[in-house]
Order: C-alpha cells, then sequence, then structure tokens
C-alpha cells in the first residue's frame, strides 16, 4: 500500500529524527531526507518540513541544497533554522542576534489554519541565534514571542504565506516544552498537506510481512541474532513472514558481551520458540585476537563489524547455506545517521553499515525488516509479536557491546591545553564549591549538532545535585575543549590521575562485566531499571592515585540516562543507597581505583563514551 507521506530535511538538527517520529505518531509515514536529494525524491511526498541545523543562516551557511523543493506545489514549513530559509528565500532578512534559548511565550496573531484549535498563547520551546527580522511580499507574522518571564521577545516568532502553503516557526513543536507541538504538527499533516493517517503499527505488520515475503522468494535467511531488543523482534517478524524452518539465526559470543548474556540469549530465543533456530558461536578469540592493541574508536567499531561478517560467512560456509540471505535488526536511525552526505561525520559509523554490508545491501541480499522504524515503533513491534515484555523492554545494548564502552589507552597522557583549562576550572569550582579537573584522555560527545571528542571533567564535592548539574552546564558550555562531567563518588579527590596502557583484552573485559552486572542488579533491586532508559557502565584507563600514592586499578563510570529516543538524554539521580551499594561492589574489584557518575545531559555528552 502507497502511504502519504512527509519528507523531514535533515540539516544536521538534533531534532530531524523527532519530528519524523512525532509525525509518526499522528498516524502519517515520515521519512527522513538529506538537503541535497535531486527534486524527484521530494515530488513523491505531500509535504515537506526543513529541520534545523547547527549553521548559521544568517552567514549563509548551508544554503546550497535542493532549492527545487520551493517551485513544488507541496506545502512546506520550516523550524528554525528551516523557519529562517524560507524566510529569507521569499525576500525577507535575517541577523545573527536575538538569541532565545528555552520555553518562550508564542502570542497568535490572525487565525491562519496551522494554529486551529489553540489558545492565544502558547508556550513553544525555543534555541536560536539568528533571527527573522522582516518578511516577504505574500507572507505575514502569525505569531510573535515573548519570554516566559513576560518580556518583550521577538517578532516574526511564527511566519505564513497561506497562499502558497509556506508556513516558519521559530521555535521547535517537535521538542515536549512546546506544549501544543503535536496539535501544530497535526494541523500541517492532515489539514495543510490533506495526509491521511493511515500509517499505524498494524498496518506495518501485515504490509512488511507481504514485502519480506517477496524479497526472499522461495529462499531463506540467515539473522545475526545479538540478543537485544532489534534482533529479537526482527527474528520474530521473520519468523511469522516465513516460517521457523526457514529462518536461521546465529548468536556469536564475540567476547564483548555482558556477563552471562549468551546463556540468557540462548534460553529466550527458547522462550519465543525460534531455540531450535539458533546457532551458537564462540568467536570471542577471533574478536578479541583482531582488537589486540587497537586504541582508535573508530577503527573498533570497524573491525568488530568486519569480524562479525567474517565468522557470520564461516558459520555459513561451515552449515552449507551461502545462499541464505543476510538478515539484520537495523532500525530507522542507525540507516541515516551515516548517511553519505558533508554533514555525516565518520565519528561513528554503524556496524551494520560497513563496507562489506553496503556491498550486500546493493546486491539485495540484505532482509532489513525493521529499517524503517524507530525504537518506540520496535518495542510496539515485539509486543504486537508477542515477544515477552521484559525482552521488549530491556535496556538498549550497543551492536559493538562492551567493545565502545572499554576505552583504550597507549598510556600516553592527552593533556593538549589542559594547562589553560585548569585555570578555567578553577573559577568553576570556585563559582561551585566543587573541585573539578580534566582527564588526560577523551569521549565523544556532541554539541551545536557535531560529535567530538573532548575532555572528561571530574568533580569532587558533597551531593547537591542540582549544583552538580548547573556546574556541568556551565563548565560544559563555557570552556571549549570539556564535554562531560563525572562526580566522583569515591571518599577522597585523587591526588594524581594518570593515564594507563590499556586495550582491548579479555582480563579488562572480566572487570567491565563485573561492574556492569553489579550495577544491573543494583537497578533491578531497587526498581528502577525500567524507568532508567539505559546505563553504560564504562571502563575508563585512567588511575586515581590517593594521598599516600596508593593506586592500582582503573576507573569506572556510571552512566544512567532517562531519553526517549537516545537524540537527547538527561542523566539519572540514582539513591543514595544504590550508589553507597555500587561504591562497596565496585571500588572493591581488582583492578579498579575510581568510581564516577557521568551527569552530563546529551547534547554536549553523548550516552556512550565512544
Ligand atoms: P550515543 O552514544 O550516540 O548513543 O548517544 C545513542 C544510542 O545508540 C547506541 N549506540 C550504538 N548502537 N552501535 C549500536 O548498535 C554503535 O556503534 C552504537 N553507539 C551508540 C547507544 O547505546 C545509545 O542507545
Amino acid at each position: 500500500m502507497q502511504h502519504d507521506a512527509i519528507a523531514v530535511i535533515d540539516f544536521g538538527g538534533q531534532y530531524a529524527h523527532l519530528i519524523a517520529n512525532k509525525v509518526r505518531r499522528i498516524g502519517v509515514l515520515a521519512e527522513i531526507c538529506q538537503p541535497e536529494d535531486p527534486i524527484e525524491v521530494f515530488e513523491r511526498y505531500r509535504g515537506i518540513i526543513i529541520s534545523g541545523s547547527p549553521s548559521f543562516a544568517s552567514h549563509g551557511q548551508d544554503s546550497e541544497y535542493t532549492r527545487a523543493i520551493y517551485d513544488l506545489d507541496i506545502p512546506i514549513v520550516g523550524f528554525c533554522f528551516g523557519h529562517q530559509q524560507i524566510a529569507e528565500h521569499y525576500g525577507g532578512e535575517l541577523i545573527h542576534g536575538g538569541r532565545e534559548w528555552g520555553k518562550a511565550m508564542l502570542h497568535v496573531v490572525g487565525d491562519s489554519p496551522i494554529f486551529r484549535g489553540l489558545g492565544e498563547v502558547e508556550q513553544v520551546f525555543m534555541s536560536h541565534y539568528d533571527s527573522v527580522v522582516s518578511v516577504g511580499d505574500g507572507f505575514v507574522e502569525i505569531g510573535y514571542s515573548q519570554t516566559a518571564e513576560g518580556q518583550e521577545g521577538h517578532r516574526f516568532a511564527a511566519i505564513a504565506n497561506e497562499e502558497l502553503k509556506r508556513y516558519g516557526f521559530q521555535y521547535h513543536p517537535e521538542v515536549d516544552d512546546t506544549l501544543n507541538g503535536e496539535t501544530m504538527l497535526s494541523n500541517f499533516v492532515l489539514d495543510i498537506c490533506g495526509c491521511s493517517p493511515d500509517w499505524s503499527m498494524e498496518g506495518f505488520l501485515d504490509e512488511e510481512i507481504a514485502r519480506i515475503r517477496e524479497q526472499v522468494g522461495d529462499g531463506s535467511v540467515f539473522l545475526l541474532a545479538s540478543g537485544g531488543v532489534d534482533s529479537t523482534v526482527a527474528a520474530a517478524i521473520l519468523g511469522r513472514a516465513l516460517g521457523p524452518e526457514r529462518l536461521l539465526m546465529l548468536h556469536i559470543d564475540n567476547g564483548l558481551m555482558r556477563k552471562d548474556e549468551s546463556r540468557r540469549v540462548v534460553a529466550a530465543f527458547d522462550e519465543i520458540g525460534l531455540g531450535d533456530q539458533l546457532h551458537f558461536v564462540d568467536a570471542s578469540d577471533v574478536f578479541l585476537d583482531a582488537l589486540a592493541g587497537v586504541i582508535e574508536p573508530e577503527r573498533k567499531r570497524t573491525i568488530i563489524g568486519n569480524t562479525f561478517i567474517e565468522v557470520f560467512n564461516a558459520e555459513a560456509a561451515r552449515l552449507g547455506i551461502e545462499d541464505h540471505l543476510l538478515a539484520q535488526g537495523t532500525i530507522y536511525p542507525d540507516t541515516v545517521e551515516t548517511g553519505g552526505t558533508k554533514r555525516a561525520h565518520t565519528i561513528k559509523t554503524h556496524h551494520n553499515r560497513v563496507p562489506i554490508i553496503e556491498e550486500l545491501i546493493a546486491a539485495g541480499r540484505v532482509v532489513e525488516p525493521l529499517a524503517d522504524l524507530y525504537k518506540v515503533e520496535v518495542r510496539d513491534l515485539g509486543e504486537k509479536l508477542g515477544v515477552p515484555h521484559d525482552l521488549v523492554w530491556r535496556h538498549p545494548f550497543p551492536g559493538p557491546g562492551l567493545g565502545v564502552r572499554c576505552l583504550c589507552s597507549d598510556g600516553t597522557p592527552d593533556d593538549e591545553g589542559l594547562d589553560a583549562i585548569a585555570e578555567q576550572l578553577a573559577h568553576a569550582s570556585e563559582r561551585f564549591g566543587i573541585r573539578a579537573q580534566a582527564l588526560p584522555l577523551r569521549s565523544v560527545g556532541v554539541k551545536a549538532d557535531l560529535r567530538a571528542y573532548e575532555h572528561p571533567v571530574l568533580l569532587h564535592g558533597d551531593a547537591d545535585w542540582d549544583r552538580l548539574i548547573d556546574a556541568t552546564s556551565f563548565i560544559t558550555a563555557d570552556i571549549p575543549g570539556l564535554n562531560r562531567c563525572i562526580w566522583n563518588l569515591g571518599p577522597q579527590m585523587p591526588s594524581e590521575v594518570r593515564p594507563i596502557a590499556a586495550t582491548m583484552t579479555r582480563e579488562r573485559l572480566d572487570v567491565l562485566r563485573e561492574a556492569d552486572q553489579l550495577v544491573m542488579d543494583a537497578l533491578r533491586h531497587h526498581d528502577l531499571y525500567s524507568t532508567v532508559w539505559q546505563c553504560p557502565t564504562v571502563l575508563v584507563p585512567i588511575e586515581f592515585v590517593d594521598a599516600g600514592g596508593q593506586a592500582g586499578g582503573e576507573l569506572v563510570v556510571l552512566r544512567p540516562v532517562h531519553s526517549a529516543r537516545a537524540m537527547t538524554a538527561t542523566p539519572v539521580e540514582l539513591p543514595m543507597p544504590l550508589l553507597d551499594e555500587l561504591r562497596g561492589g565496585i571500588l572493591a574489584l581488582d583492578g579498579v581505583s575510581g568510581l564516577a557518575l557521568d551527569v552530563t545531559s546529551k547534547p554536549p555528552g553523548t550516552i556512550e563514551w565512544e
């Protein structure tokens, strides 16, 4: 069935996926498009949404894209950067200034259909530096802003040309802080674009089953089953579409799994009635040999992705099933995050999109039944397919497993620029009454929508959560080169922190597995497992030396976050008794000298550390 669909042009803003997700919740399919896609791509949509961007429209940044969209007879709305693009394209003016950040009040002017059903004043979420200061012929202001405290804000917070069906919102309707953002989106999608809300998970299930049957024909598929939510739901839908006899699954212990994970995966597949289809291979030696001595995060990811395929191929040859199609539980964000446009930064390549897989995809040899879905949708589908609730609601676990949570180092301090940073940190320390020291290594983060490796900061002080959060916001926003803060859970500020040479070894992974198990057990025991969205435990090759010169191990970092779609996240304030329990358990592990809690939101920190 052909669905009415909306194109979301992703200018690299952090919210493009959120926009698509919210449109889908209205029952209309939304797909991510790239700004440079040929005009034919856009012609098949009923409407276009232009996302935000880290670029400054006022400086002409990112102004070259498929501008022929404006010649299409299709409604277009832009948010933030998109709003500024529309204003400027039709003769309006922009300035670099008028920054608004956070909640603001939108005063609606006139009776545009895009604001049907809303009040005269609406709370909206702003996040911009540039502003629209005039509009071209045919455009009118349909809303101006005031600060949440009632002070003067900005003209042209929302603009429209009803005849052309062109709209712009300076704020972000897709963010929950825009309280009636969903009504604004549905007015655009349903009324202005005229889309039928006919996209549902039930409908998807039927269509996807038909699509799988068509692609696979009389053949069979071979699925890599990690035991995570995505591959388990993929197994369930493939089993439903093809019958168990045409589905073979392989679970590989890559040496980067959690404690006892492989045993649990085998048990889970028994539980969903697909146990007989699952082969198990312990390839931990192969993976760890391939990773021996490798330090650079992106190389680790590529090696893990390639080794999966090698082991998979070897196993397929052993089982005599080379003619089977390869199935993967890839989900939608994984397919677009690494898209080959100028905005994609190869700081993180998805392991499902390494070159060998891309070749197989081009040859039509890969089945990806979830490639159009977001995680929330995958979970919904899993429930509909009867996958047990606990499995569907497991915390997400990255494909490269503990590989991205076991940081490696050659032992050389990465401390360039840290002297200057130390001076600035001293001011922050004084201001917040908390000790602060940058660590001589880097972890990945995302600032202004760009991923970059920067230094974490160790904070030490009493446990006032709001103060920790304020200090973290201040430090990461105001001091260049720093992207996350961790709060020391050890009894003292270390007198020295020094990097240690450490690569991906079974011994280190075992330490991490033990720590991770303690964390997972504690979350369950304190009844927090299902309220915390994800909680990576990270092993960081930094040694804490105490005042007596004693050291003897690495730093473990806990990263509990609340999130909905992993695009943004906030740190979780874990209860003191739980932290005390972990302090006792983890600091007592051999090979650990420090324990800290990551207190950074995303942005500027990412959820994982590499
Ligand atoms: P970040 O670290 O980008 O993570 O905030 C967002 C979500 O993606 C997961 N993640 C990965 N998943 N392969 C995966 O399959 C990866 O390389 C990878 N890196 C991050 C992460 O666990 C979180 O849920």
